[in-house]
């Protein structure tokens, strides 16, 4: 009866294992991987300098470096990349977390001038690719290979499965913890029923004894007392 309590609760532990290394991984591929964001084309409607100067127009997202775009220069003319030039990629994403990024023109004068600012995020790209536009400004695709990589995210509408996602994994991992809680719960009250049953068979066995020894002090007393009669 012990023994088989004994090897139960390791055993549900140890099968339960592999599903909580699996929920780990699912929810940590957006810290281990994080996806690059690439430059697939851009089209520049205006320059900001006054001086008919060439522009220097540059990706940045907040707290990272400028990626300057060294061959865009002229306004209209359609520019396209095979992302793996040197300045590529633009940057990196993970899966839960956007960023604020732009398109800007260095000013020698003022301060830089904004073509637009923006929060990129993982569910801005379908099919790895997301297009922003800005009217008057700029147009420009951005791609995102690697938002379809290991196949853990799929491309379309990745922001809303990895939300509902991350959703389905807080449910498994309640109900890991409400399978592990109960199998710990009834491992102690199994203890416990086991416990209190041999105590009680302890303290009946105890009461039978001083009953039965008691029985025999009260046969002697009665035997002293036929005895004494008798003499
Ligand atoms: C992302 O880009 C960096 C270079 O900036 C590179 O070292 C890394 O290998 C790239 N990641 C992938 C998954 O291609
Ligand atoms: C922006 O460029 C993409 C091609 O890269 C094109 O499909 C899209 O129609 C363009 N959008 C506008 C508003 O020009």
């Amino acid at each position: 009866m012990k023994r088989a309590r004994c090897v139960l609760l390791p055993r549900i532990s140890i099968s339960r294992l592999p599903l909580i290394f699996y929920i780990i991984l699912c929810s940590v591929p957006g810290i281990f991987s994080t996806k690059n964001v690439t430059l697939g084309s851009i089209q520049i409607f205006k320059t900001h300098e006054f001086l008919p100067r060439k522009p220097t127009i540059y990706f940045y997202c907040k707290g990272e470096n400028k990626i300057i775009l060294p061959d865009v220069k002229e306004k209209h003319f359609f520019y396209t990349f095979k992302g793996k030039e040197s300045w590529q990629p633009l940057t990196e994403l993970t899966d839960n977390k956007c960023k604020r990024c732009g398109l800007y023109e260095m000013d020698r004068i003022k301060s830089d001038d904004v073509f637009d600012e923006w929060e990129l995020c993982l569910d801005d790209f379908i099919d790895g690719k997301s297009i922003h536009f800005k009217e008057k400004e700029f147009n420009a695709t951005f791609i995102c290979g690697q938002c379809r990589a290991g196949g853990v995210v799929p491309v379309v509408d990745s922001g809303v499965t990895s939300s509902s996602k991350s959703g389905s994994v807080d449910k498994k991992m309640n109900v890991v913890l409400v399978i592990v809680i109960s199998a710990l719960v009834s491992a102690i009250a199994a203890a416990g029923t086991v416990g209190a049953h041999k105590y009680w068979q302890k303290r009946k066995r105890e009461q039978d004894q001083a009953r039965f020894l008691k029985l025999f002090e009260d046969g002697d007393d009665i035997e002293d007392e036929l005895g004494l009669e008798q003499i």
